[in-house]
Order: structure tokens, then sequence, then C-alpha cells
């Protein structure tokens, strides 16, 4: 049975203020679901007081060293952190991040004892040339460690062209992907069926039950509507409801 995960990306935003927001997501009532903010990790040790899961939104492969700006799967451990995303597409595309350094990024985090969410996509050039299965595997092949476990690792499925545009995939194709993503973990991992997969990319309180429907949809990863207890409390009542 698949726990289900409601998890917002705060990305650099929020400032010591935005605590109050997420006491309040904190405070609500979720009937059953996992719930996970990764705020900017000048808030975590603040929000690791509160009672939900808190998380990273990136880490170094590294426990550490001279790596200035950057922050170890160990130090977002130490602040109460019990999570981190990997892979995100926007440190792929910003940082220039490659599969094997989201790998290594991966194994760094299980080694702190923290569930990734390895986010995966492609762009919308990739979509429309058909290729949006070959990058999948791709990204999952290289992305995700031979050490993964449904215990440690937590799949996001978000299309780059469905981020912070208000776009979103069909259910079809939302459908297909993840049918395809559960069908890839399951040859690979003898736990496959019971890893989690989210779907991230534009999910608001008005789509999300339509998308909580779709079969192996386990979840949201969800940005812009995940800084406000307004925005996202209800989006956690419609996982909870599916
Ligand atoms: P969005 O972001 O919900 O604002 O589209 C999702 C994400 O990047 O994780």
């Amino acid at each position: 049975m698949r726990r289900k995960l409601a998890a917002g990306n705060w990305k650099m935003n929020g400032l010591a203020a935005a605590v109050t927001e997420a006491a309040a997501i904190a405070a609500y009532d979720a009937n059953g679901v996992d719930v996970l903010i990764c705020p900017p990790a000048t808030l975590l040790a603040q929000m690791a007081t509160l009672p939900m899961s808190i998380g990273g939104q990136d880490c170094h492969a590294r426990t550490s060293g001279a790596h200035t700006g950057d922050i170890s799967a160990e130090q977002l451990a130490d602040t109460g952190a019990t999570y981190t995303l990997t892979g995100h597409s926007e440190r792929r595309t910003d940082h220039g991040e490659t599969d094997a350094m989201i790998n290594a990024k991966t194994m760094a985090a299980f080694a702190a004892n923290l569930t990734a969410v390895v986010c995966i996509g492609e762009t919308l050039s990739e979509r429309e040339t058909n290729k949006t299965l070959t990058v999948i595997d791709t990204q999952l092949a290289g992305s995700v460690p031979d050490t993964a476990s449904a215990a440690n690792t937590v799949i996001a499925y978000e299309p780059v062209w469905a981020i912070g545009t208000g776009k979103v995939p069909t259910n079809d194709q939302i459908a297909q992907v993840h049918a395809h993503i559960r069908a890839r973990l399951s040859k690979r991992f003898s736990d496959g069926a019971d890893f989690r997969i989210l779907y991230g990319g534009s999910v608001k309180a008005s789509n999300a039950t339509e998308i909580f429907g779709i079969v192996d949809v386990d979840g949201a990863l969800v940005g812009g509507a995940s800084l406000t207890a307004a925005d996202f409390t209800p989006i956690i009542a419609a996982l909870a409801a599916s």
C-alpha cells in the first residue's frame, strides 16, 4: 500500500515570516496523507519543529569540504530534514546537472538517511518530437541509483513545459508516463510496485482532483500552489479524498 504524498517545493521563495504559512499547513488535518515541504535551506531548522516532513531542494554529492555555497545531505539531515529533492529541472537547467551528478547526489541522500525525491521530465521540444518516453528512460536509468528502494526513493514526473506555466498534460499523457515509470521500476527493482510516483507541474486546487484520479499518481510535487495554506491545503484534501 503506497502512502499518498503531497509535497511542496518552495524554490527560492520564503522569508522568516513564511514559517507562519508552513505552520498553518502543518496544522491542517491531512487525513492520512504524508505532507512534505521543501523550503529554502534558510528555513529548514525553524520548520523542522512543525508536525510535518521537511526536505531540502538539492544536496551536494559529498558530505563536507571546499564547496562554497553548497549544502550536504548530512547538513540537511542535521536540521531535521528527512527528504531532499534531487534532479529538479531547474537544477538540471540552471546548474547543468547531469544524470550522473544527480545519481551521486541521490546516493549522498541515502547515506544521510534522507528519502530522495528524484525529479524527471521531458522538455516541450522532446515531447513534440515523440522523445518523452526515451528521455524518461534515460533519466530513470541515469539518475536513480541501483540502491534505490521504495523506502528511500520517490519519483516525481514533472514535464518541464508544465512547470510554472499553467499548462498541464492531458490525463492520458500523465497516465502513459506514470505507467511507463511504474513498469520500468518494477523491472529494475524487486519492490518497484511500491515506489511512490508524484506528478508535478502547475498542480492547483482546481485540477488536483482530476490528476489524483489517474492510476499510478501517488501524489504531487507542487511549486507555486504550495506557498500558502490557502492554496496548498485544498490540494492535500483532494489527495486524501482520491
Ligand atoms: P509549479 O512547480 O507547481 O509551480 O508548476 C512545480 C515544481 O517545479 O516542482
